[in-house]
């Protein structure tokens, strides 16, 4: 639940408000001068506050002053009546993290309210790294226990607490933005903002004034002098997204920015001097962008102080099991009953390749969850391209029934992705869903069937591989009902 405090003397405004926000995952408290919203912050702890500038007692930017000292991550947008844009803008120096012109623009307060929110998220919830999260944690973690998130956890602790700058690189969804905010947590500057900033999202004429600001007539357009974000999170930490799609005269500036802590608004002639930690993040290739002359080579080797490179999902398998867990809990919320998945799903997650990496993985769980219809998620509710890969290792094994009801484990078509702890673990998973299920029996069954298929349906060898008799083995063949499953003679 986000909570939105309005600070206006106006009755009609907080009328307006309460229609436009009148949402059941917003709440929203009002007050009706500077010095009743300041008493309310500590009682109410609210996500956003957004001030109007005049007011009878202390003004809006007054207001904002007091917010700032009260607590630095609070972000403030500041209403103002067209013409006094210019305390607008002073209130950006002070740090506010927006403004507003009234009357306002219902869509483009809507789309500012949820951008803050996410901002105040951002910054508020820390992310927690490694496999050992406790509940609280299930919102928001780094998870992987691989050797190669172990080496990515120890540079993060590494270089979290200096001002060094860092570069995250890897593939689309490997969690680089999740890193960013890792660092930013970990840092001297964790009670100072946060700002991100995706140069991608952005068209590329207005990126450098976002970024720098600018000057009234610096261009057509340019009606207003503007605060960019670096001068907005002096102090904090500015994380500048995909910024392998940056202009020549933007990473000129930025480079600038890195050398001398100074910059001036697009525009504009008067140096600014800022103190901003840079994180930054790419999914291309950099070295080949400096190779074909387009990414600055001298740029290039001032972010590259420190790079965080993200493994590819397929390269740490061994945290697929693990990270199914925690998206299954994370889908089901606080308090709701997270679905369990068959062995034979989990198989078939970890046998796949990931394009997408974890972002897929999230996404796939997600919808499996919606589309299962009891507790367990079976190999019918994954995406075929998922399960494409292990249906073609089943085509080139002996003909099997691939039992998928909650009652029989299915047969893990490639056990290989699966350590014995986690087949366990999701056993005992499975079985505190399904009080039919018995454990011990269910890992014997899935044994055998896995002994038959690997001797191609040879009872001789299946037994040797199992260690027991081939009288023993065709007892418990019969007992668990495989014979006719695997079709085997
Ligand atoms: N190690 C991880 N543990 C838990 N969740 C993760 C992990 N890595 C990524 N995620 C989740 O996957 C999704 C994508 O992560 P993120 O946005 O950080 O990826 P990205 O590398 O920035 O991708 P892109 O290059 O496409 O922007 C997010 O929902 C994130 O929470
Ligand atoms: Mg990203």
């Amino acid at each position: 639940m986000n909570k939105l405090l309005l600070i206006d003397d106006e009755a009609d405004v907080q009328y307006s408000f309460r229609r436009i926000f009148d949402s059941p995952d917003l709440e929203l408290h009002t007050a009706s001068s500077g010095e009743e919203g300041l008493r309310k912050i500590p009682e109410v702890r609210p996500d956003l506050v957004i001030t109007d500038i005049r007011m009878a007692g202390i003004n809006g930017l007054e207001t904002l002053r007091r917010i700032r000292q009260l607590d630095p991550k609070l972000p403030v947008i500041l209403m103002t009546a067209y013409g006094t844009t210019q305390m607008a803008i002073e209130a950006m120096k002070l740090g506010a993290y927006d403004y507003l012109l009234k009357p306002f623009d219902v869509p483009k307060l809507k789309q500012l309210v949820a951008d803050a929110l996410k901002a105040a998220r951002d910054m508020r919830q820390t992310v927690a790294l490694g496999p050992q999260l406790e509940p609280q944690d299930y919102d928001l973690g780094v998870i992987g226990r691989s050797e190669a998130m172990q080496n990515v956890f120890k540079l993060i602790g590494q270089v979290a607490p200096s001002d060094a700058t860092v570069l995250v690189t890897g593939e689309s969804g490997t969690g680089k933005e999740l890193v960013a905010r890792a660092l930013y947590h970990n840092s001297k500057r964790a009670q100072q903002p946060f700002v991100a900033i995706n140069c991608a999202a952005i068209p590329e004429n207005l990126l450098e004034s976002e970024l720098f600001g600018h000057e009234k007539g610096a261009f057509t357009g340019a009606s207003q002098q503007r605060i960019g974000k670096f001068e907005q999170c002096n102090g904090g930490t500015l994380f500048l997204d995909e910024i392998g799609d940056m202009s020549p005269t933007t990473q000129t500036k930025i480079l600038r920015v890195l050398q001398s802590g100074t910059f001036e608004r697009v525009g504009g002639n008067v140096a600014i001097r800022v103190d901003v930690r840079l994180i930054a993040a790419t999914n291309k290739p950099l070295e080949e962008a400096v190779a074909s002359r387009q990414f600055r080579e001298d740029l290039f080797y001032r972010l590259n102080v420190v790079r965080i490179q993200m493994p590819p999902l397929r390269e740490r398998r061994d945290d697929v099991p693990l990270l199914v867990d925690y998206f299954l809990r994370k889908t089901a919320g606080p308090g709701g009953t997270p679905k369990v998945v068959a062995p034979a799903v989990l198989a078939a997650l970890g046998a796949y390749h990931w394009p997408g990496n974890v972002r897929e993985l999230e996404n796939v769980i997600r919808r499996a969850t919606v589309v299962a219809k009891g507790p367990a998620i079976l190999v019918n509710d994954l995406p075929p391209e998922v399960t494409a890969s292990v249906r073609q290792t089943a085509a080139s094994a002996p003909p099997v029934g691939t039992p998928t009801t909650p009652a029989g484990p299915a047969v893990a078509a490639r056990p290989d992705a699966l350590s014995i702890p986690d087949l366990a673990h999701m056993l005992f998973r499975f079985a505190r869903a399904d009080t039919k299920l018995r454990v011990l029996p269910a890992v014997e069954r899935e044994l055998i069937i896995q002994a038959l298929r690997e001797s191609t349906g040879n009872q001789v060898q299946a037994a040797r591989l199992l260690g027991i008799t081939r009288a023993t083995l065709r007892k418990r063949v019969d007992k668990f009902g495989i014979r006719r499953e695997l079709n085997v003679a």
